[in-house]
């Protein structure tokens, strides 16, 4: 059995990735410093699974804590989720970002290379391609310049990996993710927003919840259908999926290059206002909301072609964006804030 370890697997998409790496008989060792999630997650992995993970409170800057990890611990594979992930405060902390992200990332690389572990997958994300000047966005369209600091640490984060991969002798996969929605079907875990939603599903949820009075929808002057900008949502339990199918890529040595990335979307873009739309036809209710301005740094449009992926990982989404957004509302109902 494989044993794996899975950083930041008490957030949101880590802790739907052990659930789904246990169930494929994966042993998963988790680590996580708690900075943007709560040790409950741990209890609620083991009621959904039957079987309690692994579980190291470990903050990824410390080297020497990194080192000693590996030392007492046997690990066949590397899922890296642990990263700062907020747009707007990567831009007021950018030396943070690069610390925590780009430090983490290069310890971790540093004792697979030392330990001669083999499968390392990399969270990426769709920031990387910028507004793409064709849609959907295949894996062929060309990274541009980052938006953001946070988006600067996932391409730069692809560059270490791609740089090491051909040094050492590595075997890696980033995975591009769209925009991850939902939560898991039995409504124990899901997404924990700290504050003030920055994302619009969560902003959706609390608003329909009476938290927030309204939701601003950020422009409807955008080249698109409808005027609203366009996204390509994905079901969280689709992506941690797509984990399951890189790992094993890896693990079967099926990887054409020791340095590869996936899209992981749906391959359909949804506007701001077809998520409403779909929200309002869940609860029943109409949504609070107004259209305001545009919000700074935002594209018009993105949505994944996913005919590589699909093909590649031998994988694709099975659930729609009715099935998300119910998710993601049952999990509000249950967490009330
Ligand atoms: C952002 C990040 C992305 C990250 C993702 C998930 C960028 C450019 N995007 O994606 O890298 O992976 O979050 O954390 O770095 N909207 C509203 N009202 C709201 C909130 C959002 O209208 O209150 C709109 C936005 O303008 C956008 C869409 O909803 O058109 C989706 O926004 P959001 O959920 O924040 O995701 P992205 O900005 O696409």
């Amino acid at each position: 059995m494989k044993r794996i370890l899975v950083t930041g697997g008490l957030g949101f998409i880590g802790s739907h990735t052990v659930v789904e790496l246990q169930n494929e008989g994966f042993e998963v060792v988790i680590i996580d410093n708690l900075s943007n999630t709560s040790i409950g997650v741990l209890d609620k992995i083991t009621e959904i699974t039957g079987k309690k993970p692994t579980f190291y409170q470990i903050d990824l800057r410390k080297k020497e804590e990194v080192k000693n990890f590996f030392d007492t611990n046997k690990i066949d594979g590397i899922i890296h989720f642990a990263a700062f992930k907020a747009v707007g405060e990567s831009m007021q902390k950018p030396l943070d970002y690069y610390e925590n992200n780009i430090g983490s990332l290069v310890y971790l690389l540093e004792e697979m290379r030392d330990r001669k572990l083999d499968y390392f997958i990399f969270s990426s994300s769709c920031t990387v391609y910028g507004q793409a000047d064709e849609l959907p966005i295949t894996e062929k369209a060309p990274v541009k310049k980052a938006e953001s600091v946070y988006g600067n640490t996932k391409q730069i984060g692809e560059e270490i990996i791609k740089d090491a991969c051909k040094a050492y002798n590595l075997n890696s996969i980033a995975l591009r993710y769209f925009n991850p929605i939902g939560a898991h079907p039995s409504i124990k875990i899901g997404e924990l927003p700290i504050g003030i939603p920055q994302n619009l599903i969560p902003y959706v949820t609390q608003t329909a919840a009476g938290i927030r009075k309204e939701l601003s929808v950020f422009g409807d002057d955008y080249d698109t259908e409808d005027g609203t900008a366009v996204r390509d949502y994905i079901h969280v339990l689709d992506l941690a999926k797509a984990h399951i199918a890189a790992l094993k890529r890896l693990i079967n040595k099926t990887n054409k290059e020791n340095f590869e990335f996936f899209n992981v979307g749906t391959g359909k873009g949804s506007s701001v206002l077809d998520v409403i739309k779909t929200f309002e036809k869940i609860t029943g209710e109409p949504l609070n909301y107004k259209i305001v301005g545009r919000r700074e740094g935002d594209i018009t449009a993105a949505y994944a072609d996913t005919t590589i992926a699909n093909k590649e990982l031998n994988w694709k989404t099975e659930k729609t964006l009715e099935e998300a957004l119910e998710a993601a509302w049952k999990w509000q109902q249950q967490n009330k804030s």
